[in-house]
């Protein structure tokens, strides 16, 4: 059977998968990035998985790759991967040597972007923003039915547009970028200086990290919210209206239909997702948000392995 492959290149784990023209998951594999080991030990492991996927039951048309920071769509190289710490690494060039099929590489988000609006929660629309609140915060914009890639297929970078201007300096080189205060990482960090300024206020949150107001993560936030803890409720409001002011932006630029918020701290829900709605409503120009249609990914974690084995049919 002929099959395409797609691969999800992230800083903890890598995942692989086989599908169909459709998007159709036929089988798939995940694997710890060792990012110790470096770039050449990473590809390596990355052919590997591609390869013993496919063995003996499919041929293969292809392989996508979906990976975090700057990339040359032409060359496959990645010019700069924060997450891997990568700077320049000849990615699609070297996997494609290794598996011997045309290698594509994409942005992450971009591509689960795609693999959202052609095999799950943007299925028939024409414009669809797919955003993703997890370690940092990525995008990706299907615009009058069409990816909007760009020159270093990096278009729609929502978490380094300009939140504060007179803000702290990002990684990127901005200043005040929507990740620095609307990310996952973001969400732990606050809480985390929070709690250790004022542990009574603090001692929920603590509490569900051990002990230690350092180890203080999203998801610990996110439950204690839920548990009615003032503090974590106090943070995840500011991260909500931060990612809110983010929305707005990318609503008055794509002009959506369908935004799909996806990514782990979006599961965090009404505690961050109730200001941001209420954000949205304050100062979204109103025509363009009304029609909008807010809806939760279907392929989870999959989403850009799969967006990135069907970009290899182009769109
Ligand atoms: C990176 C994006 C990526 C996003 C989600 C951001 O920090 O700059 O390229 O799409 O994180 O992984
Ligand atoms: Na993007
Ligand atoms: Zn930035």
């Amino acid at each position: 059977t002929q099959a395409y492959a797609g691969i999800d290149l992230g800083g903890t784990k890598i995942l692989a998968v086989i599908v169909d023209e459709e998007g159709k998951v036929l089988a798939s594999e995940e694997r710890a990035t060792e990012a110790s080991r470096g770039p050449e030990a990473i590809i390596a492991t990355m052919a590997d998985m591609v390869t013993a996927l496919a063995q003996g039951n499919y041929s293969l048309l292809g392989a996508g790759v979906a990976t975090a920071g700057t990339l040359d769509p032409d060359t496959g190289m990645v010019e700069y991967a924060s997450n891997l710490g990568w700077t320049n690494v000849p990615l699609g060039g070297e996997l494609e040597r290794l598996l011997g099929v045309k290698v594509t590489v994409d942005n992450d988000a971009n591509a689960a972007a795609v693999g959202e609006w052609k095999a799950g929660a943007g299925i028939g629309s024409r414009n669809c923003v797919f955003i993703t609140v997890s370690t940092g915060i990525g995008s990706g914009v299907i615009c009058d039915g069409k990816l909007m890639r760009g020159r270093n297929a990096s278009a729609a970078e929502l978490g380094h547009i300009t939140i504060d201007w007179q803000g702290p300096k990002c990684l990127c080189g901005n200043a005040g970028c929507l990740e620095l205060y609307a990310s996952g990482t973001a969400i732990g960090r606050e809480a985390s200086k929070a709690a250790a300024a004022d542990p009574a206020r603090g001692k929920k949150l603590i509490e569900l990290a051990g002990g230690d107001a350092a180890r203080i993560n999203s998801r610990h936030v996110g439950d204690a919210a839920k548990q009615g803890d003032e503090l974590a409720q106090e943070v995840l409001r500011s991260a909500g209206r931060a990612l809110g002011a983010g929305i707005v932006s990318a609503i008055h630029i794509a002009n959506p239909e369908v935004v799909i918020l996806g990514g782990g701290a979006s599961h965090i829900g009404e505690p961050l997702l109730g200001p941001m709605h209420e954000y949205l409503e304050a100062h979204a120009i109103e025509p363009m948000r009304r029609g909008v249609k807010f809806v939760s990914p279907k392929l989870g974690a999959q989403a850009g392995a799969i967006g990135a084995a069907l970009m290899l049919r182009s769109y």
